[in-house]
């Protein structure tokens, strides 16, 4: 997969060189340019915002650097239909449905806005041209999109083949599959200032395990998001727990 960045933050993405992504990247599975967005800007101060049209607080992203910026990546990766991506809180909401589904792409371009966003003209610029989405990674504001950025190119990346070990350890996890939460995990010592593993995972009984990590599953669902039960699981409590 290929993934361009355009930011004016470029440090930012040095951590895709860290764990499993940077591994990735060494082996080229993913191949992921970040360009700086004032690379695109032709004034002594790299000038890349503006005061609001109509008046009001804060700064805009001036369109200019972003059509020269994006246009550069679009035809050096001619023929490739990129789906364009801006974090934005005003998106729609990322989930691992929506990481799945990226995960198919070729070619990811994200563009991470600053101060009070990018000028409109931009969005609807490349929409025309071809595929823009604006996606939110939560009901928060940050200062930027570098972050929400980082933590898709995440999410998607060890989608890709190859790129986890063990794609065993994909299933398991929360919002994969039934949509219910991870159960609770434990290791060696098997106490631990007086807390025990709790003993049925050292019973040696497979099924009964299995059993209880499912309950754990959905009692720590209907506890903490209640709302990604299942229908079939909605309703009977199980009375409290231990908070995780
Ligand atoms: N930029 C600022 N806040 C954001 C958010 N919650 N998601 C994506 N991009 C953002």
């Amino acid at each position: 997969m290929r993934i361009d960045v355009v930011t004016i933050f470029p440090g930012y993405f040095d951590a895709l060189e860290l764990s499993l992504l940077g591994k990735a990247k060494q082996r080229g599975l993913i191949d992921v340019r970040v360009h700086d967005l004032r690379d695109a800007t032709h004034d002594r101060h790299r000038t890349v915002d503006d005061t609001p049209a109509g008046g009001g607080a804060g700064m805009v992203m001036k369109p200019e650097p972003w059509g020269e910026a994006l246009d550069g990546i679009l035809d050096e990766g001619e023929g490739s239909d990129p789906l364009i991506i801006f974090p934005s809180p005003a998106g729609e909401v990322f989930t691992q449905g929506m990481a799945r589904e990226l995960a198919h792409e070729e070619h990811l371009v994200f563009g991470c806005g600053r101060y009070e966003g990018i000028d409109q003209r931009v969005f609807d610029e490349y929409a025309e041209r071809g595929r823009v989405r604006l996606v939110s990674i939560g009901d928060y504001v940050l200062n930027g999109g570098e972050v929400a950025t980082i933590a898709m190119i995440e999410a998607i990346g060890r989608l890709l083949p190859g790129v986890v070990g063990n794609p065993e350890s994909l299933v398991e996890e929360s919002h994969e599959e039934d949509g219910l939460l991870e159960y609770p995990s434990y290791t060696k010592p098997s106490e631990w200032r007086g807390r025990p593993v709790p003993p049925v995972l050292l019973s040696g009984n497979h099924a009964a395990v299995e059993a209880w990590r499912r309950e754990q599953r959905i009692e720590r669902t209907r506890r903490v998001r209640p709302e990604l039960l299942p229908r079939e699981l909605r309703g009977e409590s199980r009375g409290r727990h231990a908070a995780d």
